[in-house]
């Protein structure tokens, strides 16, 4: 089922390391303590640990089987499964694209944090500085025509960072670059999490976080909170674990691998807002404000932004130490995200289009430094946010629930259930197949509904505007994407062995 001279692995270590890069981001480091703490504290555990099992670990497995299978891009699976389902590989190609264009700012702003950490060039006023002098931020879009020079030099310096690892082979390019940034990157969070535990007020942050409030299980946004979290955080349905896996030697342990990664994953992020919240505690202590005052609603990047640069403010000298550590944790998980985000793209484009692995990464990089633009420019805030709810909230969901019917129904999915089982210590089953079927489906369908809601009546009509130009570019890109004819024959060649009924 192979092709000839396909990437693999060297070792089960630097697989593991890669997937837990590729899970391990932005998400885990300033969106989860934002996440558990307006959502229930200590009993936000429950929904969050039902969505993981059911949701995360379920479609994970399945992204594992697909591509250790077929060995091949999401696009041809799905191709191979069905010509006319093409189509909607290249639509969860296009929403990584467009989730990566905007990651890479994001990681670009940590860049320039990273920098003015080791002299707290934030000032006395980091909420200002955040807003006024790094972003340059204009409440709409009509800041759109004037760039904001060091937004759009630290951006260009991370496409640039990307674009170098993306050049090298799978072994020395993202194997060798996780297998060093992981476990820098937790020992660094080892670190910050035990001074952090050492601070005066410590306890009284670990309280705010952890003590439940349990009439928030009734509350479903609650839930679908922590069905957001669980995609985002494990990159689901981003066709990550589907390319990884199909580097996969024979004999790998499947479902040992896929739990280990999404274990390690929330470890990382509870053990890490540990860490947060002993530190907002010291702050509230330290400036007499309670946490529920510093830390406010809806501001995820204020928290890394704002809420952090005050903190190293009271924090004296230590601060030159933690400061540059919590931005460089960071900068390490954002760029293994981020890479991890080209590789899906492009593979396809290399196995459809006949174009050489670099060559192909080289595109990936210059097109996405291009749509980048637009975050670097002074509405780059105002976008970046139509956009992450767009694609986060609405466009991926909607494709795993499409993919759970594609794989659950149209597919014969005792073959991936057989896939999995292989070689694996633990074993999958029927209950799998259930949630794959059924359980999964339903539960993001209305998770879905709810978001539709919410794009509707929340945002402002440009924002609304920008969103149907998403829905356009994904909808159009992927049909014209899937007709373009392929450059290289194997593409169209369906192996009896992978097709399902
Ligand atoms: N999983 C990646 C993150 O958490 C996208 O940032």
């Amino acid at each position: 089922m192979a092709e000839e001279n396909r990437s693999q692995w060297n070792s089960r270590f630097g697989f593991m390391m890669a997937m837990i890069g590729s899970a391990v981001g932005l998400g885990n480091i300033w969106r989860f303590p934002n996440v558990i703490y307006f959502n229930g504290g200590g009993s936000f555990l429950i929904p969050y640990i039902v969505a993981l099992f059911l949701l995360g670990i379920s479609f994970v497995m399945v992204e594992y089987a697909l591509g250790y299978r077929f060995k091949s891009s999401i696009s041809k699976i799905l191709y191979s499964i069905h010509q006319k389902l093409e189509p909607v590989g290249w639509v969860v190609l296009l929403i990584i694209f467009l989730i990566l264009t905007y990651y890479v700012c994001v990681v670009g702003w940590d860049l320039i944090y990273f920098l003015l950490s080791f002299s707290k060039g934030w000032g006395a006023d980091p909420n200002t500085y955040f807003a006024v002098n790094v972003l340059q931020a204009s409440a709409g879009i009509e800041g759109i025509t004037t760039f904001v020079p060091g937004v759009l030099i630290a951006v260009f310096i991370i496409w640039l960072v990307i674009f170098t690892i993306t050049q090298s082979d799978l072994n020395k390019g993202i194997e060798f670059v996780s297998k060093i940034l992981i476990p820098v990157l937790c020992l660094m969070v080892v670190i910050i999490v035990v001074f952090s535990l050492t601070l005066p007020g410590a306890g009284v942050g670990l309280t705010q976080l952890f003590t439940p409030d349990w009439n928030q299980l009734l509350n479903f946004n609650v839930w679908l909170a922590a069905f957001g979290q669980i995609v985002f955080s494990l990159s689901l349905g981003m066709a990550i674990a589907v390319t990884y896996s199909s580097y996969l030697p024979d004999g790998s342990k499947l479902v040992d691998s896929a739990l280990t990664v999404a274990f390690s994953n929330s470890a990382f992020e509870v053990f890490n807002s540990v860490g947060v919240f002993a530190i907002l505690g010291f702050m509230s202590v330290a400036s007499a404000i309670p946490i529920s005052g510093i830390i406010t609603e809806g501001s995820y990047m204020g928290l890394a932004f704002i809420v952090f640069p005050q903190v190293f403010n009271v924090m004296g000298a230590y601060a030159f130490i933690i400061g540059p550590l919590f931005f460089g944790c960071i900068l390490f998980a954002g760029i293994t995200s981020a890479i991890a985000l080209v590789e899906p793209i492009s593979l396809t484009i290399t196995e459809k289009f006949n174009i050489k692995r670099n060559k192909s990464a080289a595109l990936v990089c210059g097109l996405g430094l291009l749509v980048s633009l637009l975050f670097t420019t002074q509405a780059g805030l105002f976008i970046l946010t139509a956009f992450d709810t767009f694609l986060n909230n609405f466009a991926l969901l909607l494709t795993i629930v499409i993919e759970c019917i594609i794989f659950g129904w149209i597919y014969d999915f005792d073959k991936l259930i057989e896939t999995m089982n292989e070689y694996s210590t633990i074993k999958v089953g029927k209950t799998w197949k259930f949630i794959i079927r059924y359980a999964l489906p339903i539960c993001i369908l209305i998770f879905w509904i709810s978001g539709v809601g919410n794009l509707i009546f929340d945002f402002d009509p440009v924002s609304q505007i920008i969103m149907v130009i998403l829905a356009i570019v994904l909808v159009g890109g992927s049909i014209i994407l899937s007709i373009l004819p392929a450059k290289n024959d194997n593409y169209y060649k369906v192996l009896d062995s992978v097709r399902g009924k």
